[in-house]
């Protein structure tokens, strides 16, 4: 058996979860969703799913890797034999979710390089944006060459080791992804009737709400904290005896959500002001919404190529310390379970993520008549993975650290053998047992229109 990496630091361990967690989920996931469903009132549902099931998730999740110091499979397996379903469940979600994954992380590739080349200053209108993104993501080899690309990136850093390839680079990179967030926040917050943007991200209209709405606002919480398949799971597996899992918990999930926050104040109030989104009107967002939007505003300003530049290199980076956690699962799971070599895991892995990725875009072009449930390949791994996967892994999580494992497990993981404050404990043991399942439960069955 190989020897066992660790993140070294104590900052590290924020820093590679809050990697994970930061990602397309925040910057490109969150503010399309939030524009469909109803703009603040979403955001409200949002704040709620992270506060009530994603903190305590994440520390259950945390708990479980860190006492095990194995990956996903092992881990809820060494815990209780029979539990280590909770692990395979992981590692097809994994599979699922880098199948679309992997696709958006290569179209913001292209846009950057179509950014430094300055071809995408070719255009004026939002209309010109959205019939070039179309003509790209319908296209049979470009956006599969950039996703291909995204998965040999992803590939080369994990094959650094953990130490030096993922520590390394999260350290780098997350600092200055907040950097520059920051930097477009204000600039959009200055844009010219930028007000209407602000409103309607922040003003909640509940009448937009409904049970779909609620899944969708609970499927984001799971997806943008990499809860429920075993992501932090394996992580934490890499923390050492010293870190304190409630304080890095905490902080990841605020530092997540100020991210997705952050993109909702850089985009809507820019796309109110380009005049892309109309007040009044109920905006048409989905998945292009960024693809669209951003570059229409980057055209109106000075220096249009250098803003759009840095963003797609922003969010590049961001889906890069994502993708290699997702891929982690797949490949530590190869590696200890199977015993193949952490080198070969990896390619192993890469291999499989090729087929997915493929399948998911061409769905969007040659493939696009291939429908399950009516929804395309790159649809449907993104509908099935945040909404039914993550939750469900979720749910088996909660009950099995509430319900499951005896309780001195959460005191003793939470505490650090008693080093730390207990206080919370109860409380969270409480939230796992019941408000967690409870409040998933409920939101599925009143999406399947039961109750
Ligand atoms: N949290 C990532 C994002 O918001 O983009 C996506 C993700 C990573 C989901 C890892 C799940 C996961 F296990």
């Amino acid at each position: 058996m190989e020897k066992r990496g660790n993140f070294a630091g104590k900052l590290s361990a924020v820093l590679v979860a809050a990697g994970s967690a930061v990602g397309l989920g925040n910057i490109w996931r969150f503010p399309s969703l939030a524009a469909d469903n109803g703009g603040g009132a979403f955001l409200v549902i949002y704040l709620l799913c992270v506060l009530l099931l994603g903190v305590p998730l994440i520390w259950a999740e945390f708990s479980v890797g860190r006492s095990t110091q194995l990956g996903a499979v092992g881990a809820y397996r060494k815990l209780n034999k029979h539990w280590g379903f909770i692990g395979y469940f992981g590692v097809l979600a994994a599979f699922l979710l880098l199948g679309f994954y992997y696709v958006v992380s290569g179209w913001t590739l292209e846009y950057f390089v179509e950014s430094v080349n300055g071809n995408l200053s070719n255009y004026s209108t939002p209309e010109q944006y959205r019939a070039a993104f179309e003509n790209f993501k319908t296209a049979t080899w470009k956006p599969l060459l950039f996703a291909w690309a995204f998965i040999l990136i992803t590939h080369f850093v994990i094959a650094q080791g953990v130490q030096k390839g993922i520590e390394k680079f999260s350290n780098i990179l997350m600092p200055l992804l907040f950097v520059i967030l920051l930097v477009m926040a204000i600039h959009s917050v200055l844009m010219p009737g930028s007000g209407e943007g602000l409103k309607f991200f922040l003003k909640p209209d509940f009448s937009a709400i409904s049970g779909r709405t609620v899944l969708m606002a609970m499927g984001q919480a799971f997806f943008s904290l990499s809860i429920g398949m075993g992501c932090m799971v394996t992580y934490a597996s890499y923390f050492n005896r010293d870190t304190n899992l409630k304080a890095t918990g905490l902080q990841v999930t605020m530092l997540d959500t100020l991210v997705a926050f952050t993109a909702g104040i850089i985009i809507f109030p820019a796309a109110f002001s380009v005049g892309i989104f109309n007040a009044g009107e109920a905006p048409m967002a989905g998945p292009e919404l960024i693809f669209i939007t951003l570059p229409a505003i980057f055209n109106s300003l000075p220096l249009s190529m250098l803003w759009s530049a840095i963003f797609f290199l922003l969010i590049i980076v961001a889906a890069l310390t994502s993708t290699i956690s997702i891929h982690e699962v797949v490949a530590a799971y190869l590696n200890e379970e199977w015993q193949i070599k952490r080198r070969w895991a990896n390619w192993i892995s890469t291999v499989g993520m090729f087929v997915v990725a493929t399948l998911a875009s061409l769905s969007l072009g040659v493939l696009n008549d291939c429908r399950i449930f009516g929804l395309t390949f790159f649809d449907l791994f993104d509908y099935v993975t945040a909404n039914l996967l993550l939750p469900v892994g979720g749910l088996c999580t909660s009950i099995f650290v509430g319900w499951v494992m005896e309780k001195a497990f959460l005191d003793r993981e939470l505490t650090n053998e008693g080093r730390l404050s207990g206080k919370i404990v109860p409380v969270v043991r409480f939230m796992l047992r019941w408000i967690c399942p409870l409040i998933v439960l409920a939101i599925f069955l009143d999406s399947l229109g039961i109750i």
